[in-house]
């Protein structure tokens, strides 16, 4: 086990191991413990440096700034009703970022989040036409009326 997840961390480095022997378990493969224990090594640090160079103020971010109370309840179920919900049409998401702020947050999340999180997990993401049903903004966030 332990051996697993330091290969995972080891390819996720090198970014060399698609394909071939030593082909690390995928995250969709992963059972909940090795899930908990790729996201404790690999998902945290890595994002916690995105999210520092962002904002320094997320120097103690957590398994809760992205999990909320899944995190203390141990369920890490997502997305979670703890961040910030976000429009549910396109008209209403265009409205929203056109407060600076939203729209500072938008670019950071759809330049640096989004992607960074489907390449970590491995899945593709979501594009309408190649992966309708990939990674996208409400994998984590909920958006209006869901909740
Ligand atoms: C940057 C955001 C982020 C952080 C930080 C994060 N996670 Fe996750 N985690 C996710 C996402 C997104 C998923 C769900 C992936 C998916 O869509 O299936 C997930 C899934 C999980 C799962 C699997 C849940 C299931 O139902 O199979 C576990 C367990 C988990 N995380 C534990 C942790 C732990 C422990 C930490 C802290 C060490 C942590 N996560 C930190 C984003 C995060
Ligand atoms: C891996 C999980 C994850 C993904 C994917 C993600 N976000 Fe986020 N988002 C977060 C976290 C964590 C925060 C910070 C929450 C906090 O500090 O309380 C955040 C914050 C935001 C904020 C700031 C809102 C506010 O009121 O401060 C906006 C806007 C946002 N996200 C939009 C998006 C959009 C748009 C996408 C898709 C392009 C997206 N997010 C994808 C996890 C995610």
């Amino acid at each position: 086990m332990v051996l697993k997840h330091i290969s995972i961390a080891a390819c996720l480095l090198l970014a060399a191991c698609d394909g071939g022997q030593g082909e690390p378990t995928a995250y969709e493969d992963m059972n909940f413990t090795q899930r908990h224990a790729f996201m404790s090594e690999v998902v945290l640090p890595q994002m916690k440096e995105l999210f520092v160079e962002f904002d320094a103020t997320y120097e103690n971010m957590s398994c809760a700034t992205c999990h909320g109370d899944g995190a203390s309840d141990g369920s890490f179920a997502m997305p979670s009703p703890q961040l910030p919900v976000i429009p549910a049409s396109e008209e209403a998401f265009f409205e929203y970022l056109e407060d600076p702020e939203h729209a500072r947050w938008g670019v950071f999340m759809g330049e640096k989040v989004w992607p960074e999180m489907a390449d970590l997990l491995g899945v593709p993401a979501y594009d309408p036409k190649t992966a309708p049903d990939g990674f996208s903004c409400t994998n984590c966030h909920m958006v209006e009326g869901q909740l």
